[in-house]
């Protein structure tokens, strides 16, 4: 992947459709179990909310089953455009339809779902703008209706046998600027919880998922994270941390060289990504 190749139209990092689906691909039995989890029922009219590439979809779409029906909205237009192309979505149960838009004014009528899904997409928002987000997802779910929020964790990841500190320092370095919202959105995963309450929401659960992979690594596994070390390689850089933490992650520069830690026997990594799953309080119409 190209240095571009993480970054949307829109300029934000980590959200360009190829590194969505490479992603995605990784780490679809945990993602999916965590979708699995927010108990999306039949015949229930579900929006997913910042849906990217539409990696959620099709199982969003299962789960709903034929008398039900999925909305998708995303900030980027290539983005919604992939959505059109998934292989996945060319035969759904239900009908799909999908819709370029922001979080900040969702373009969909008050209490119009039974569920609002929104996977990966708080972490781009500062405090701030995590409460008018959510606030907006409250909005267009009906009284009685859920909620359900997923995000990382960044603090939560490790590469072995590189220094387990290597990701946490980065993220500590990152954080030190204060304009920096998606420094800030990727360690408030394990808070999520807290916000909904905050939200307005009841009942509200949260569970956090360790993503852990091993060497041998399967293609999709490997593409994953190593193109996730080049892009954190590159932060790096352009953060300037220490150079001791420099030397290391110049060489996960490129995931091709033979000696990248994705090609070491003994790899390990992981990712932490937590669901905060709350209710919309009955007697909220609006
Ligand atoms: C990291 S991606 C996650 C995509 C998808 N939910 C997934 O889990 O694969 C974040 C997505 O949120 C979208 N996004 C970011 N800010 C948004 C906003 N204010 N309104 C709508 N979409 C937004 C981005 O364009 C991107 O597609």
């Amino acid at each position: 992947m190209s240095s571009d190749a993480y970054t949307s139209s829109e300029g934000l990092a980590l959200s360009n459709v190829r590194w969505l689906d490479t992603h995605f691909e990784a780490c679809r039995p945990e993602y999916e179990d965590m979708l699995r989890a927010v108990g999306i029922r039949r015949g229930w009219r579900v929006l997913d909310a910042g849906c990217g590439g539409g990696t959620h979809l099709p199982l969003l779409a299962g789960l709903v089953g034929e008398k039900g029906r999925v909305d998708a909205v995303d900030l980027a237009a290539e983005n919604v455009d992939a959505v059109g192309g998934h292989p996945d979505l060319q035969d759904t149960p239900c009908p799909v339809s999908v819709r370029v838009g922001s979080l900040m004014a969702l373009p969909y009528s008050d209490d119009n779902f039974d569920a609002v899904w929104c996977a990966n997409t708080t972490q781009y928002f500062d405090d701030e703008g995590l409460l008018a987000a959510l606030a907006e997802l409250r909005r267009v779910a009906r009284p009685g209706g859920t909620v359900a929020v997923k995000d990382v964790d960044v603090q939560m990841a490790r590469f072995y046998p590189a220094d387990s500190l290597l990701v946490v320092r980065l993220s500590e370095v990152s954080l030190l600027d204060r304009t920096d919202a998606q420094a800030r959105g990727s360690v408030r995963g394990r808070e999520l919880r807290r916000w909904l309450e905050r939200a307005g929401l009841e009942g509200v659960w949260q569970r956090t998922t360790l993503i852990e992979r091993w060497a041998p690594l399967k293609p999709a596994e490997r593409e994953f994270f190593g193109s996730w070390m080049a892009y954190l390689a590159r932060v790096a850089e352009e953060r300037g941390v220490p150079e001791e933490d420099l030397a290391a992650w110049r060489a996960l520069r490129d995931p091709e060289a033979p000696d990248h830690l994705v090609n070491h026997p003994e790899f390990y990594a992981c990712e932490g990504q937590v669901i905060a799953v709350g209710r919309v309080p009955a007697g909220d119409e609006t």
